[in-house]
């Protein structure tokens, strides 16, 4: 069943006061009745004080990232089955700014996607054309071998723990919003992408997000579309009410 997703990616911001006090806004501006799953990624040193935090809350702790090995001399870096141990099982993977930033490629994310998948965590994939890319028209096929390389390798079992974010390189952080036209345009072949590899039943249960500038004054226009079923959403997802606004505009 396609889901209804709107998921906060929280960078690397928010201390640990900063963290609970957001958190503690949520939890007081949350609809009670809602049939749209909401997430939250705070930095890693946060995620097991979310955790308890949102107990008997319905809103979901997600990683931001996760290492692709199971243990080891990985200095610095965090494992599944640690994230597993403090009661996370969502994560982000494939961020462009994992990406372009710390040099992940589309084999990495894989492995990663793996891991993940192995510990029975449910992937946010993300995925998404710079500009460069849309402005020669290549924006179709980086997206088609992002999720070739980086996604197809897993078994068609494992897509219910999958969730899609397409997020343009372009329109993120930077104020710049794909316009509904263009997100429709991308979710329509993303789908199309997913059902030539995996068929229909797949293709139209996955749920595909947006990510990139949704604010509350955007959102309404581009949920609306048939083939987009909810945000990744960075800056507006910490502040409180841009957030929960973003969650009723669905
Ligand atoms: P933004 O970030 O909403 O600040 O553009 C989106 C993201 O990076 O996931």
């Amino acid at each position: 069943m396609r889901k209804k997703i709107v998921a906060g990616n929280w960078k690397m911001n928010k201390n640990a006061e900063q963290t609970e006090d957001l958190l503690n806004e949520l939890i007081e501006k949350m609809p009670t009745e809602t049939d749209v799953q909401v997430i939250v990624a705070p930095t890693f040193v946060n995620l097991a004080s979310a955790v308890d935090h949102l107990e008997f809350i319905n809103i979901d702790v997600a990683a931001q990232n996760v290492h692709q090995a199971e243990s080891g001399a990985y200095t610095g870096e965090i494992s599944a089955d640690m994230l597993k141990s403090v009661g996370v099982d969502i994560v982000i993977l494939g961020h462009s700014e994992r990406r372009a930033i710390f040099h992940e490629t589309d084999a990495l994310i894989a492995s990663k996607v793996n891991t993940a998948l192995e510990h029975d965590m449910t992937v946010i994939f993300c995925f998404g054309e710079e500009l460069k890319d849309r402005q020669s028209k290549n924006h179709f096929n980086v997206v088609e071998n992002q999720l070739r390389d980086g996604l197809f390798q897993i078994e068609a079992k494992d897509w219910d723990n999958i969730v899609l974010a397409y997020e343009p390189v372009w329109a993120i952080g930077t104020g710049e919003t794909a316009s509904p036209e263009q997100v429709q345009e991308m979710h329509e072949f993303i789908r199309e992408t997913v059902r030539k590899a995996f068929g229909s039943d797949i293709a139209e249960d996955v749920s595909i997000l947006y990510g990139g500038s949704v604010k509350p004054d955007n959102a309404k226009e581009i949920f609306s579309n048939p083939d987009v079923d909810g945000g990744l959403i960075g800056g507006a997802a910490l502040k409180s009410d841009d957030f929960i606004a973003i969650v009723n505009a669905i």
